[in-house]
């Protein structure tokens, strides 16, 4: 029978690591016609990652979620959500064409260009010391496809949220080294204690914020965008270090996500996450709908605009605009509350939080 909402034992596992795999969550129909639809129109040069944008918001790769299990257990655990109308295709080339390694971290930060040395960075804030030059002249206003460097206008909160990231595999991914999504199991409490200490020293929240320069430099010089808390950093690698190591798998403090076709994941957004590195010789195909807990009050709930399943910035339209907002709905202060009680979007998660939270 098709499951409708978590076992106890799922619940379990979501509440302790910040993810839990569904296990055959799509049938294998409806599987194959979105594996051969993106399969009939990957580019020819594999170094492209980009499938036609116009797959993102098909049928076929949308009923993945909406009319599997996934959609049903995610209104059952978590709550309410506007219809899905768009996903995330992300296809990683195979034989390890792309290179690059991995870089954990919190979803809805900007990504763009960012200056190589470490004597052009303001530390503290983790800012390019020319900042014009890198974030334009307005920086509440930088925001493209290349994510936002702030929320709101008056730059209180500079990370994009959701509820969950519900990831489809299209093809076997159970041997380490694949391509594997990974995350830092067991840190969502750590990320929403940073978000708390942020807003409780008066923020702003993210990057940016305290505790989480948006620029790090690092010990030969060099610079990179820091995706994660310092706090977060630091327990991680600690965490590492009392974990058996995976076999083909060097990272440890990264967990590989070994999922088979048609089988799914569901992240907590506060569970930090990246791709890896496929080695192997077929191409890793994954499908991600980003979901948020319906918001009672949002004018914009539902609206094309928003790019449902797709965006990470729900606040903002999905090309970075500011969208008007009632006097009586505070989209900012909202997204910071649920930051700092992650578990506050979860109605079927109610009774094993109480639970954990007795004396
Ligand atoms: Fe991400």
């Amino acid at each position: 029978m098709t499951q409708t909402s978590f076992t106890e034992k799922q619940q379990q596992q979501l509440f302790r690591d910040g993810f839990v795999v569904i296990k055959n969550a799509v049938p294998g129909e409806i599987t194959r016609k979105a594996r051969e639809l993106i399969s009939a129109q990957l580019p020819r040069d594999e170094r492209r990652l980009l499938v036609p944008p116009e797959l993102a918001t098909h049928a076929d790769v949308i009923s993945l979620f909406n009319d599997t299990c996934l959609a049903r257990i995610m209104r059952n655990e978590m709550g309410p959500f506007p219809d899905v109308i768009s996903s995330q295709i992300a296809v990683t080339p195979p034989f390890n064409i792309l290179g690059g390694k991995p870089a954990p971290h919190v979803d809805g930060s900007w990504s763009g260009a960012i200056p190589d040395s470490a004597d052009e960075i303001d530390t503290a804030r983790g800012r390019p010391k020319d900042a014009t030059r890198y974030f334009g002249e307005n920086d509440d206003l930088r925001g493209t496809n290349d994510g936002q460097l702030w929320q709101d206008p008056d730059r209180t909160i500079s990370l994009g949220s959701y509820t969950a990231l519900v990831g489809v595999a299209l093809n076997d991914q159970r041997q380490p080294g694949n391509g594997q999504l990974a995350v830092l199991k067991g840190m969502h409490e750590e990320v929403e204690a940073a978000f708390r200490m942020q807003r409780d020293s008066g923020g702003p929240i993210g990057p940016e914020g305290p505790g989480w320069p948006r620029i790090k430099v690092t010990k030969s010089g060099g610079t990179f965008l820091n995706g994660l808390p310092e706090t977060v950093r630091t327990r991680a690698r600690r965490a590492a270090n009392d974990r058996a190591p995976v076999d083909g798998w060097p990272w440890p403090e990264l967990t590989p996500i070994l999922l088979d076709q048609g089988d799914a994941v569901i992240v907590l957004h506060s569970c930090p996450h990246t791709a890896t590195p496929n080695h192997g010789p077929h191409p890793r195909m994954n499908i991600y709908f980003r979901i948020r807990r319906l918001r009672e009050g949002n004018p914009h709930e539902g609206t094309r605009r928003v790019g449902h399943g797709v965006s990470d910035h729900p606040d903002r339209g999905y090309f970075g605009q500011f969208l008007e907002y009632p006097p009586s709905y505070n989209p900012w202060d909202t997204s910071v509350a649920k930051l700092c009680d992650h578990w506050s979007e979860w109605d079927g998660m109610q009774e094993i939080v109480a639970a954990a939270r007795l004396p």
